[in-house]
């Protein structure tokens, strides 16, 4: 099959809403079913208007686990998993089971992703996290026990008075529980710690004394364990998402597109599914950012000749300038394959990126 896509799937709709989240979802459980009927129907009509294969299936939200297993079967029987590589679900300590969790991997899924965020009561309080210690420890021993197919946790890092020894404990748990994929997350900035640089540290010493690997900014793997699904976004790969809230970014007949789905769920369900989105064009040079942009999340580098073979630019050329300041910093590297950034350099990233875009936007 030529037209394979990663498909996510965004169920918005959680048990309680912690504090910090921005993710789009809601605590009224009451539109459950017509939202589900309504995914049914966007994977009925994208399906056909695309004639894809899911190449990585990744149902996020929001939080899966907190609707029921008949819904979830509703909502497979409408897809066509046949050339899948992947199928991550999200799910949530207080909402998993080791019944669900059989019956996940039954329907075709086969890595799971679960919001650990911390193992200590008053970082979990603080944040506004729904959890306590005793809740993630139980839930964590249930999928290590129980769960057939790979493990992803995440972990939220650089709280307010958060402990380096904390982060340290929290990863050798999660080690323990047998993650092979470990995302953490720096808590967004204002309520970031002052001790992020050491936490950090630690952090990235810690697992890499595990066997994780760092293979993006946030995100850590044992071999053949990273998310092929997030790659495909930071690659800008041909992605596509339906429900409320979700985005995908696709290229059709060389010309590059961006779809947005309404974030509303009444309005989502009663609009059909050509209604319930918009469209975008994107230009040649825009999608050359948002490459860059999404690209250079990963610590490979920036493959310099896929680049332009997806982009049409030759990235040495399109930001000169800004190259030659990182690389006399030794903050960045010139390889003849890649632009790869120096430790130092990736945490820095985002500056890097201002001075980039500003220079391309000349
Ligand atoms: C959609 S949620 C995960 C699934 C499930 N709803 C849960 O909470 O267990 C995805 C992840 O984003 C991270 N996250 C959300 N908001 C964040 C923020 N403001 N700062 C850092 N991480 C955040 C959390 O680690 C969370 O597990
Ligand atoms: S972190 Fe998860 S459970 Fe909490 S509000 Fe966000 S999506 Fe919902």
């Amino acid at each position: 099959m030529d037209n394979l896509f990663s498909l996510y799937i965004h169920i918005p709709f959680c048990e309680n809403r912690c504090s910090y989240c921005d993710f789009f979802s809601s605590t009224d459980d009451s539109f459950v079913g017509s939202v589900v009927d309504r995914l049914c129907e966007d994977i009925r009509f994208f399906g056909a208007e695309f004639d894809w294969g899911v190449d990585t299936l990744y149902v996020g939200g929001g939080t899966p686990s907190f609707i029921s297993e008949s819904y979830m079967e509703k909502l497979f029987t409408n897809l066509d998993l046949s050339n899948v590589r992947e199928a991550t679900i999200e799910v949530n300590p207080k909402s998993i089971s080791k019944e669900k969790l059989d019956f996940y991997w039954d329907l075709g899924i086969n890595r799971l992703s679960m919001g650990v965020q911390s193992f200590d009561n008053n970082l979990l309080k603080q944040i506004g996290r729904d959890s306590t210690k005793d809740i993630n420890i139980s839930a964590c021993q249930t999928v290590a026990s129980h769960w057939k197919g790979k493990i992803n946790y995440d972990l939220i890092n650089c709280i307010e008075g958060q402990k380096k020894d904390q982060v340290i404990q929290d990863i050798n748990l999660l080690h323990q529980y047998r993650a092979g994929h470990i995302s953490v997350y720096n808590l967004t900035l204002n309520h970031q710690s002052k001790n992020m640089p050491e936490i950090e540290k630690a952090t990235e010493q810690t697992l890499k004394s595990l066997g994780y690997k760092k293979y993006e900014i946030s995100n850590y793997a044992k071999l053949n364990e990273k998310s092929q699904h997030n790659l495909a976004y930071w690659n800008l790969d041909n992605f596509y998402g339906i429900g409320p809230s979700a985005s995908g970014t696709f290229t059709k007949n060389k010309k590059h597109y961006r779809r947005e789905t309404i974030s509303d769920i009444k309005k989502y369900i009663s609009r059909p599914p050509e209604k319930s989105y918009t469209e975008e064009k994107i230009q040649p040079i825009d999608f050359a950012i948002d490459y860059l942009i999404m690209n250079s999340r990963l610590i490979e580098g920036i493959d310099l000749a896929k680049y332009q073979k997806k982009c049409g630019f030759d990235l040495t050329k399109l930001i000169p300038q800004t190259i030659s300041k990182w690389q006399n910093y030794s903050l960045i590297k010139i390889t003849p394959t890649h632009l790869k950034f120096s430790s130092k350099g990736i945490n820095q990233l985002n500056q890097f990126l201002v001075e980039a875009l500003s220079e391309i936007e000349k």
